[in-house]
């Protein structure tokens, strides 16, 4: 299974601190943003990596990681996003990466306490289709918000006024490679952007969509500056990407 991890995008959320960097090069306490994404992939043993940068500060990628050697890495491989075409934009340029493989993704600015290990095994053992993570958290509406009953999801909204539960869709997807024909199906949002909730709810309609729930605390760091801070605060307090 190939490993993607999406830090494109302009961080206009976090702005003026995305002014002269990347947002998934910000601090969370100790380490840039993007250090969380690429070693919660090699703890779910997946080591063949591409980053999705973009924005203006794409060449800071290159210098702070290289090829990966603080992580264990011999190679890393990078593509570039242009503007602001969003998470299934991002996914569609890794389509000669991934090639004829399955692919877990990763939002860059996604952490979280443990591993997504046990996931990444039953994906495996699942013959096709997706699988998604939720978090239940107190207010969902900044999120992907899913539906689920009978050990089902029966549809996912986009950051809804009016959520039909509080499971978050959290930024760690396993997709098929049917992902790419999908991606190529969708229309830009109402934010002008090819949503990954698109992606996930074609699944979900051809019936071919599971989902756990993420143990341990889940952030999305570049929500917004709350969420910045208190993600550091729980890295500080208890530290990320925990192993068994
Ligand atoms: C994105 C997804 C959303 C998901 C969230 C997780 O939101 O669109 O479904 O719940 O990441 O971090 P965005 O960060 O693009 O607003």
């Amino acid at each position: 299974m190939k490993g993607v991890i999406l830090a494109g995008g302009l961080g206009s959320r976090l702005r003026p601190l995305t002014k002269i960097t990347n947002k998934h090069l910000l601090p969370i306490y100790d380490r840039p943003m993007i250090f969380y994404p690429i070693q919660a992939m090699i703890n779910a043993g997946i080591k063949d990596i591409m980053i999705v940068c973009g924005g203006n500060h794409a060449g800071e990628f290159l210098r702070l990681l290289g090829n990966g050697k603080d992580f264990g890495l011999k190679h890393l491989n990078y593509t570039y996003q242009e503007g602001e075409g969003g998470i299934a934009d991002a996914l569609a340029l890794t389509r000669f990466f991934v090639d004829d493989d399955r692919v877990a993704v990763m939002l860059g600015d996604n952490i979280i306490e443990n591993n997504f290990l046990q996931a990444k095994n039953d994906f495996e053992a699942q013959e096709t289709g997706a699988k998604i993570l939720l978090k239940e958290v107190a207010d969902p509406r900044p999120y992907g918000v899913a539906e689920v009953s009978g050990g089902k999801v029966l549809g996912i909204e986009e950051k809804p006024q009016q959520p039909k539960s509080n499971l978050a869709v959290i930024g760690i997807y396993f997709f098929d490679n049917t992902v790419f024909k999908i991606v190529d199906t969708l229309k830009p949002s109402g934010r002008g952007e090819l949503e990954i909730t698109d992606v996930n709810n074609a699944y979900i309609q051809r019936g071919d969509m599971s989902y756990s729930i993420l143990e341990g605390w889940w952030g999305d760091a570049g929500e917004s500056f709350e969420s910045l801070i208190e993600v550091s605060n729980l890295v500080y307090q208890t530290g990320a990407n925990k192993m068994p």
